[in-house]
């Protein structure tokens, strides 16, 4: 029997698994309930038990082969069958499977999560994480990447405020740098108000493009921009007043892409918040003899930590990516007081995090460990080739009305009498490109295919949307009153049934691991195995037309479901439509 566990969704510490370890300590006074506690497995078939407790990793310490110490735990936890509600334990290969009493156990999984919260402990309460993400450039489309930065930091938000944390959602927009000179140089060449107020970023980038092209002919243009921006950080009316404007057309077209994701965010303090706290800073640094001169430039070098130095001003003064960064992180501690601050980039940036939180450190500030960097792979676009604007960049948004426009094909071919079918398409469009983004581990690349991202079977979001309308429409037909349950957990012992409770009952463990992990995957693998084995209780026990007690405790479970993978879509920025 393979011991591999490919399950989707690994749960990790549960009522039961305290009793066991605590036995299995007990026994053997060389372990603790922690190191046992950490080893048992949920195995991957249920013939091989609820639990199964490896014993090879305690060999070495007891002295003992893994077949005589599974030996051993057998008929100790024999012994305690009734403390533990257990049905029964068997050795096999150098483990001890034990197998619960299961309607004991089912009524132990539905107490758990007929809690608040649906059994999701409030472990963060009390504590603050400041989160940095989706953070767009100004003047710069909003492309696929910065879709994953807002899809990943939305859904960890979501974790984190369901643990109990305060989150503070910082959109650290990059709104301040030399290119703004640059831009408003092209500005007054070759546009006017009117084309930027018509086209928007669009229009932006195009003369950005052209001011490229041109300066390469005509260098005085670049003094030019230069000059442009010594003006805005002298806070010269003019060149702040377009580029305030620059700032609010583009926030425009961002809101736009947020509030088809259902995203908002506490702070849209971005890096121009930081231009007057960086001479701060560099006083700081200098007192505490951090500050080397380069060439006229203010460096902190890293060299004893083998990364290049840290920019903190430029020849003439300014700030820079890197310091407004620091700056940005002190601030945080000040005004927020974070136990963590999180940010969400892609993986290409891990150099300046390193730099940065390094140059914290090297400050002095033993907190510095508190910032953490969450990186996430690249996205790629295979297979059918989107709809653009402009060609080569891909629009977030574009993505997001594509989907949309996709999802009300796919209603109109399967279900045309839906009622609100416009409104559908939006939740099931946009809940299939969260969820395509969402599904795999963050670092891995991700590769655009639509097939993959509509599907509606298989790994996607319409399949998890799908499965809660079938499971409410269930509850619909059947005038489902929820306070008049009274579940008898006896009727919910089958191999199908007993799987799915198994399976909903991880859903504590999950999120919390989701959390541990910075993980949103382990949200949307655990919402697959949910609606896997709803989906196929729901084909193997009939529901409305079972016997009464039975009918009723199904419904129950049916009910528990649904509320289940409504919140776990929620935790990933999901909404789930009650017909589809
Ligand atoms: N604006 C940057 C970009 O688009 C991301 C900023 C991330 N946050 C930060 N504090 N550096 O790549």
């Amino acid at each position: 029997m393979s011991r591999n566990l490919p399950a989707l969704f690994q749960e990790r510490r549960n009522f039961v698994k305290d009793k066991i370890s605590k036995c299995v300590a007990e026994l053997f006074s060389d372990l603790s309930e922690e190191e046992v506690k950490a080893v048992i497995e949920v195995p991957p078939e249920e013939q091989m038990g609820d639990y199964a407790i490896p014993c090879f990793p305690f060999a070495k310490k007891l002295h003992k082969n893994p077949a005589l110490i599974a030996a051993e735990l057998k008929e100790t936890l024999l012994r305690k069958k009734e403390i533990l509600c257990m049905e029964s334990a068997e050795c096999a290969g150098g483990y001890c499977n034990i197998f619960m009493k299961r309607s004991k156990y089912v009524e132990g999984c539905l107490a758990k999560l007929s809690k608040e919260h649906l059994g999701v402990e409030k472990e963060g309460t009390g504590k603050t994480i400041c989160m940095d993400y989706s953070s767009p450039n100004i003047a710069k489309n909003f492309h696929v990447g910065h879709l994953r930065t807002t899809v990943i930091g939305n859904s960890l938000y979501k974790i984190f405020d369901k643990l109990g944390y305060r989150v503070i959602r910082i959109n650290h927009l990059g709104d301040w740098g030399t290119q703004f000179g640059k831009l408003i140089v092209a500005y007054r060449n070759w546009s006017s108000k009117e084309e930027v107020e018509k086209k928007g970023i669009e229009e932006l980038l195009r003369i950005y493009v052209k001011f490229n092209s041109e300066s390469k002919r005509n260098p005085e243009l670049l003094d030019e921009a230069r000059c442009w921006f010594v003006k805005m950080e002298q806070n010269d009316p003019e060149a702040i007043e377009i580029w305030e404007w620059f700032r609010k057309i583009s926030m425009v077209e961002f809101e736009r892409v947020y509030k088809l994701l259902g995203v908002s965010f506490d702070s849209y303090t971005g890096e121009s918040f930081y231009r007057d706290k960086v001479p701060a800073l560099s006083e700081e640094l200098e007192k505490k003899n951090l500050l080397q001169e380069s060439e006229g430039a203010k460096i902190i070098s890293l060299e004893e930590y083998g990364m290049p130095p840290c920019l903190i001003t430029k020849s003439d003064g300014g700030s820079i990516y890197h310091s407004r960064d620091i700056a940005a992180i002190l601030y945080r501690k000040q005004t927020y007081h974070f136990d963590k601050c999180l940010y969400v980039t892609g993986l290409e940036q891990s150099l300046h995090f390193k730099q940065i939180f390094k140059a914290v450190e090297l400050m002095g500030y033993n907190w510095a460990k508190d910032l953490v960097h969450i990186p996430y792979g690249l996205v790629s676009l295979g297979g059918e080739k989107l709809s653009t604007r402009t060609g080569n960049i891909i629009y977030a948004e574009d993505i997001l009305k594509e989907a949309i426009l996709r999802a009300k094909e796919a209603i109109l071919a399967k279900n045309p009498e839906l009622e609100n079918k416009d409104n559908t398409a939006r939740i099931v469009g946009v809940g299939a490109v969260i969820f395509h983004d969402l599904f795999n581990q963050r670092i891995k690349n991700v590769n655009f295919a639509w097939n993959e991202v509509l599907g509606f079977e298989g790994t996607t979001g319409p399949y998890v949307q799908y499965t809660y309308a079938r499971a409410k429409s269930i509850l619909r037909k059947s005038n489902y009153n929820d306070s008049a349950a009274e579940i008898d957990c006896g009727v919910l012992t089958d191999d199908v049934t007993y799987a799915l409770v198994k399976v909903i009952s991880g859903y504590g463990d999950a999120v919390r691991e989701a959390a541990e992990r910075y993980e949103p995957s382990v949200i949307a693998r655990y919402l697959i195995s949910v609606a896997t084995a709803f989906n196929k209780f729901y084909h193997e026990c009939p529901i409305l037309h079972a016997e009464q007690k039975q009918k009723a405790a199904r419904l129950g479970l049916v009910d528990m479901v649904q509320k289940i993978i409504r919140d776990a879509c929620g935790l990933l920025g999901m909404e789930c439509p009650e017909e589809m």
